[in-house]
């Protein structure tokens, strides 16, 4: 049996040879008609490039076949691969024989060759055969397999942490609910709903991050990531927000802040070098019709160290900045997007690492600092992003934890299996999260996160 890969247009436009006799299967993207024949730009998703098929008008059926073969059809092409007279590719396919699998009519709405990203939201089951999104899925695809083989080239161990959970990581955003329960008829106890007669017995929600789980694992198997789809029902409508997204959060044992920031940085610069080595084409792309600065970007991502500092340092440079900001900065306040985009993009052109967060800032699980007021937090600042990640070293002193955890308003016995791993054989330990489609804009310069994921989940928007 012929490998299912060696006829997609990939492999054949790599060819040095010609091919006498082949068959591709594929989606018509474009079709022109000229004196005695038609051309179609064939598309099979394995490439951003298309293949020149030409059709002469002497192919037995050619008017019943030409007429359904419009722009989205899906057809199969027999021929051979021959140089091409055309200076804009070295192969076309000269076709003996063309069936139509899937016939396409002229109401098929991707007719013209640019629609606005606004538009292609709302046919977001088709726009992957757009040259743009399909670019796109393929480095969403090519970037997945690539942090699996940076952690486990380094020994990491995937953890698969769960979706539905019991706890609040986070303790910031809003949780959904996840439960079997009738809502229109919910048993009541107490003055409130009953649910121990849930599925579960208890309270469920969607997790907002593998963390907590991926800690306990970290205390057996040293590294360990986890890289699965996380959920926040927090209402905000921005360009860097959705309710469903991927993070990948990689937790390290006998490690500290230090050993964290430079993962991050490594992690982040592994995965630039390699799409620009391996998913060339397709960032191409976006350099050529999305973000002109891109490559230069990226270049430069690579070219120097991260910048690192305090969170105290980065606000005094912002006092100092002389910038209208539209917050105001004082110590203690949380930095807005303005303010990380000004530390990132002007002040020092360059990634930034800030650490050493106030500690009314951030989350229960990071680990005091000896001053009292801050923790041992890091963001990662990126241009034209902002926060790309967020991370920590853990508290792994049993009663500071117990005394966080409280002060935050949370019940200690939800957090029991959490402070076991404090109790039994507890050590310094660091992670992060990074936001799988906040990295993909960094990487393509999409301006919105919806446009970065097959089928974006944002308040009031659930139709796909
Ligand atoms: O900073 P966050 O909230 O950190 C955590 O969840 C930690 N538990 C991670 C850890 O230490 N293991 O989220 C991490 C990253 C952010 O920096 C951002 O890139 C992304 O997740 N992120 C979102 N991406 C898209 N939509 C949202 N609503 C996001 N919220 C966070
Ligand atoms: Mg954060």
């Amino acid at each position: 049996m012929a490998l299912r890969n060696s006829n997609r247009i990939r492999h054949l436009l790599a060819r040095d040879e010609p091919v006498d006799d082949i068959e591709i299967r594929g989606w018509v993207r474009t079709r022109r008609d000229a004196k005695g024949v038609s051309f179609l730009e064939l598309n099979d998703g394995s490439c951003r490039t298309s293949l020149q098929v030409v059709l002469s008008h002497d192919l037995p059926d050619f008017d019943v076949l030409a007429h359904q073969a419009g722009t989205g059809a899906a057809v199969s092409v027999r021929g051979s691969l021959a140089e091409s007279p055309a200076a804009a590719q070295r192969w076309e396919l000269q076709a003996r024989a063309l069936r139509i699998i899937g016939p396409s009519t002229p109401a098929y709405p991707l007719q013209k060759k640019r629609h606005s990203d606004e538009f292609l939201r709302t046919i977001a089951h088709l726009r992957p055969r757009t040259n743009k999104y399909g670019a796109m899925l393929r480095l969403r695809s090519r970037l997945s397999w690539a942090i699996h083989d940076f952690f486990q080239q380094r020994g990491f161990h995937c953890i698969h942490t769960p979706i539905v959970t019991g706890s609040d990581c986070e303790g910031a955003g809003a949780m959904f609910r996840v439960t079997t329960l009738d809502p229109a008829q919910l048993p009541r106890a107490g003055g409130g709903i009953d649910w121990s007669q849930d599925f579960f017995g208890r309270e469920a929600k969607l997790t907002v991050s593998g963390q907590l789980s991926a800690e306990t694992c970290c205390m057996a198997l040293g590294d360990v990531y986890t890289f699965g789809p996380t959920f926040r029902a927090e209402n905000s409508n921005t360009s860097r927000h959705m309710a469903e997204f991927w993070m990948i959060e990689p937790e390290m044992a006998f490690a500290d802040l230090d050993d964290d920031m430079d993962l991050a940085e490594a992690m982040v610069k592994h995965l630039v070098a390699f799409a620009m080595e391996d998913c060339a084409e397709d960032l191409e792309l976006f350099a050529k019709f999305v973000d002109p600065g891109l490559m230069a970007r990226l270049d430069n991502i690579l070219a120097h160290a991260f910048e690192r500092l305090s969170y105290t340092e980065a606000v005094d440079i912002l006092q100092r900045a002389g910038e209208r900001f539209e917050f105001p900065v004082d110590w203690g306040c949380d930095l807005q997007s303005e303010h990380e985009r000004y530390l990132t993009e002007k002040h020092f052109g360059k990634p930034v690492i800030l650490r050493d967060y106030p500690r009314a800032l951030k989350a229960f699980y990071m680990r005091g600092n000896d001053d009292g007021r801050t923790v041992a937090a890091m963001d990662l600042l990126v241009p034209g992003v902002g926060e790309l990640i967020g991370g920590s070293q853990r508290e792994e002193r049993y009663d500071v934890l117990t005394e966080r955890i409280e002060a935050f308003g949370f019940r200690l016995e939800d957090y029991w299996w959490y402070l076991d791993t404090r109790r039994y054989g507890g050590c310094p330990h660091a992670g992060f999260g990074l936001g799988f489609e906040r990295f993909l804009m960094f990487l393509t310069g999409a301006g919105n996160i919806r446009d970065v994921i097959p089928f974006p989940r944002t308040p009031r928007h659930l139709e796909f």
